[in-house]
């Protein structure tokens, strides 16, 4: 099937390139021309596991890129919208590109089309662009509007894509439901599964993913309280890692307990400095706003944001309790992005503490995989940037693990304790063990865990006795 998809950002792109690959040719529209100039020219703007190579095979036969929403919408048989839905002062999804970008699309229309919103967007959404477009003077027989919300995680997102735990269709025509099971049908048929280029599946992916069919309110309902969950799933584990803090017990052991739990299970109970992304924050924030537009009134979300910005105080609290005071000390940070395996910084925690840390006069040397050019954007000169975890920790009064990156939870520790002043490991992750970093001997904080000392005891006051 010939598709559009509109906006190629995370989402967009990531969609783009695997509905190529599932087999669809694929116009992938872009307002931001020099966006487009780069795509076309083979460069890959964001930081995704197997999108270069998706990219690679599919750009210029599969895949083109276009800065022409008309055309590509007339050659097209259904809309994908993945355009910006950032918040309002207010907390409000910005729906203004997804406005505009209806317009423009309501003067593509000749023949049936189907416009699937892919952004996440409140309740409702669907029935506006549908509005929007009519106001265009468009034949309400000639498109439908359907809600398709994409559940995929940054840093994983070309995987989560291909092996979804659920395909969820929301529609109120029959019609506009089998275009959707038409291009997802490799999927759901298992056929991509089977093909010998297919992406390789990860572990927990159980497939074929289903179909969940809906109406377009359900279906853009889902999207927001999946999200909503979610964070609230983080700043629950985050209250009882503070619970635990308070009487000396400890968290992984709690979410062990609990997660155990059938009916709670395991995921999602990581406990840290909190969430942060270009989703979450926001859509709690949206979900929250429209709730009480739609008369309800849901504190549940307030305390989801409160526990989440008081994540981040607790660790500036702790850096202190673990440093004393703060003006001139030096600090390694591992970690930028607001989560492992991507380069984006969109709401991070680990910037938030960068900056109020050198507010408070500390030098930091800070490493990131992936991040640090789009650090820089933001955080400048401000901080150093180190080539390595180790230059980071390099001569530092501390070493603060700020992202959950895979290889901070694997480093040399002899190593690290080798380049630190003072053996001290701050961590904003749980990414060791406190026992096995006492005995490594570093004076060792976590979340949610009692600290941990060489020899027990507390070593604030000792030199690296292995440092000359
Ligand atoms: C988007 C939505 O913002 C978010 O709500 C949803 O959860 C996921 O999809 P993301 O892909 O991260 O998130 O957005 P962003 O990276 O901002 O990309 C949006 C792209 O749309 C940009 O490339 C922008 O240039 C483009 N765009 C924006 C258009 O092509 N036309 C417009 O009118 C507005
Ligand atoms: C999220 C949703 O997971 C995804 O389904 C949706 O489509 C977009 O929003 P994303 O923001 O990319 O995806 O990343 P995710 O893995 O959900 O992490 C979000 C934040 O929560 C990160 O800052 C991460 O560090 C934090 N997190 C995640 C925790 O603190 N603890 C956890 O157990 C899991």
């Amino acid at each position: 099937m010939r598709i559009a998809v509109v906006g190629s950002g995370y989402v967009g792109l990531v969609a783009g390139a695997c509905l190529a690959d599932l087999g669809h040719d694929v116009i992938l529209v872009d307002n931001d021309q020099s966006k487009v100039t780069e795509l076309r020219n083979g460069h890959v703007p964001i930081h995704e596991k197997f999108l270069p190579e998706l990219l690679t095979r599919h750009r210029g036969q599969r895949l083109i890129f276009s800065d022409d929403l008309k055309q590509a919408v007339g050659l097209s048989a259904a809309i994908f919208v993945a355009v910006g839905t950032p918040p309002t002062e207010s907390g409000e999804a910005d729906l203004s590109y997804v406005e505009s970008v209806a317009r423009e699309i309501s003067g593509g229309i000749s023949d049936y089309k189907v416009v699937i919103e892919k952004s996440t967007v409140p309740v409702y959404t669907s029935d506006w662009v549908r509005k929007i477009i009519l106001r265009s003077g468009t034949d309400p027989q000639s498109f439908d509007v359907v809600s398709n919300p994409e559940f995929l995680r940054e840093g994983t997102a070309v995987t989560d894509f291909l092996f979804p735990d659920r395909i969820v269709i929301g529609c109120d025509s029959l019609r506009s439901a089998e275009v959707l099971r038409e291009i997802y049908a490799p999927l759901t048929d298992g056929s991509y599964y089977r093909r010998s280029d297919a992406i390789p599946q990860p572990d927990r992916a159980s497939i074929p993913p289903p179909i969940i069919v809906t109406s377009a309110k359900s279906a853009e309902l889902i999207k927001h309280a999946s999200n909503a969950f979610l964070a609230l799933k983080i700043s629950f584990i985050n209250a009882v890692a503070s619970v635990c803090e308070s009487v000396g017990a400890n968290v992984n052991q709690v979410v062990h307990g609990i997660g155990t739990d059938t009916r709670i299970g395991p995921k999602f109970m990581n406990p840290g400095i909190g969430y942060g992304g270009s989703c979450f924050p926001k859509d709690v924030m949206a979900f929250r706003a429209v709730a009480r537009e739609c008369g309800y009134d849901f504190r549940l979300l307030d305390e989801v944001m409160r526990i989440n910005e008081d994540q981040r105080q607790r660790f500036l609290r702790k850096v202190r309790s673990a440093l004393w005071t703060l003006r001139g000390k030096k600090l390694g940070v591992l970690g930028l992005a607001f989560k492992g395996g991507t380069d984006d910084i969109r709401e991070s925690p680990a910037i938030f503490l960068v900056q109020a840390l050198v507010q408070e006069g500390c030098k930091i040397t800070a490493y990131d995989p992936a991040a640090m050019g789009r650090a820089q954007e933001v955080i400048g000169s401000s901080v150093c940037y180190a080539k390595s975890p180790y230059e980071a920790a390099r001569d530092a009064d501390a070493l603060l693990i700020l992202t959950e990156w895979e290889e901070f939870s694997n480093l040399d520790l002899d190593r690290i304790r080798g380049e630190l002043k003072y053996p001290i490991v701050i961590d904003g992750r749980n990414l060791y063990d406190p026992e096995e970093m006492a005995a490594e001997g570093f004076s060792y904080y976590s979340v949610g865990r009692a600290a941990s000392y060489p020899d027990g005891v507390p070593t604030t006051i000792l030199r690296n006795s292995k440092k000359a």
